[in-house]
């Protein structure tokens, strides 16, 4: 008998609200822009698993290779009997996790997309018949009340995710992360590294269009969810690689000028020929970065572990022992 539970903490007009104020605020500013969040309907979470499997996009790769390497070692480290998992997506590398925790009671995935959520936890379920698995349909940039479930806790945020957001959101997403650990408690984060700049682009702009097509979804998702005709102006998908700030920037350029409509929002949006929208940032990190960072939201870093080609890191992090 599977033990599943699935909890929205989000229901669709409150989701369908926040899509509105972020179209509204991301569109109407300048330059345009527009949250990652939205890539992940259930069609943007299949495209993100194959761009997995793309030969150009080495961070699933290189993070699996080390979660392989390390399983063990963090599982006897962290004896967690309750695994939260922040933007878990298909948690298809977390299984290598799973399988090395003995100890594992409670496995609480959070992410916005259901489909994925669902698609995950009948895969878990199927190999681990014992495990509880409650999961969260969630903002993990909002304020965040998770089921209770038995101590000590591993909080995972894999992927390079944490990449996604801009450094004060990173600030008080780590911040949030370390509210939510108790003594004994810890946190497993994976980060991509600075590298060539050829390297990084080809994995934002494969030679498949994949990515092109992930990029392009949340148009897709606009026009359904808010009535915007996107899809009758002509977008190209852009990757470029800012050295200033060390992130890759994707972007959707207007092919020529355009006005597009948005029923929802009763709104027009023009686009000058050329014109961009900002769908992403995906920064790269160094060690004394990532550890910066980590101490400047109260969380110390205790193990850092490369892929044999130093491409990606996986960092383990604890609470620092508050002051006084
Ligand atoms: N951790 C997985 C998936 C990474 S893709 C891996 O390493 O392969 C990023 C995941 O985070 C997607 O599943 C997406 O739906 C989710 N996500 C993105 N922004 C989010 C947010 N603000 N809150 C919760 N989940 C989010
Ligand atoms: C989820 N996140 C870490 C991916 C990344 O690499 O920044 C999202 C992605 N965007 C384009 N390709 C993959």
């Amino acid at each position: 008998m599977s033990d599943f539970q699935l909890t929205r903490t989000l229901d669709e007009n409150a989701a369908e609200k926040a899509l509105r104020t972020d179209v509204r605020g991301g569109l109407t500013g300048s330059p345009k822009k527009l949250p990652p969040k939205w890539f992940y309907d259930a069609l943007g979470s299949e495209l993100f698993e194959d761009i997995t499997r793309l030969p150009e996009y080495y961070p699933t790769r290189a993070e699996r290779e080390i979660l392989l390497e390390r399983a063990r070692e963090i599982a006897t480290e962290s004896g967690a009997r309750t695994l939260v998992e922040l933007g878990s997506g298909s948690s298809e590398k977390t299984r290598h996790l799973i399988e090395a925790m003995p100890a594992l009671e409670t496995y609480i995935p959070v992410d916005v997309s259901e489909s994925a959520l669902r698609g995950a936890a009948d895969t878990l379920l199927a190999e681990h018949p014992g495990l509880k698995v409650h999961a969260l349909v969630a903002d993990f940039t909002r304020p965040l009340r998770l089921p209770d479930s038995p101590g000590p806790r591993l909080v995972v945020f894999l992927g390079g995710t944490i990449g996604n957001l801009l450094p004060p959101e990173r600030a008080a997403f780590l911040a949030s992360v370390r509210a939510m650990l108790s003594p004994g408690d810890a946190l497993l984060m994976g980060t991509d590294l600075v590298k060539d700049e050829a390297v990084l682009v080809a994995a934002y702009d494969d030679a498949q269009g994949v990515t092109a097509e992930f990029n392009k979804n949340v148009l897709a998702v606009i026009d359904r969810e808010l009535g915007a005709d996107f899809h009758t102006a002509e977008f190209t998908h852009v990757a470029v690689w800012n050295k200033e700030h060390e992130w890759i920037e994707m972007r959707l350029r207007a092919r020529s000028e355009a006005v597009v409509k948005i029923r929802a929002l009763d709104m027009v949006v023009p686009f000058r020929a050329g014109e961009e929208i900002l769908t992403e940032i995906s920064a790269k990190f160094r060690q004394e970065g990532v550890r910066k960072e980590l101490a400047s939201a109260g969380l110390e870093l205790t193990r850092w572990w490369t892929d044999s080609e130093g491409r990606f890191a996986l960092s383990l992090s604890v609470a620092e022992d508050p002051v006084g």
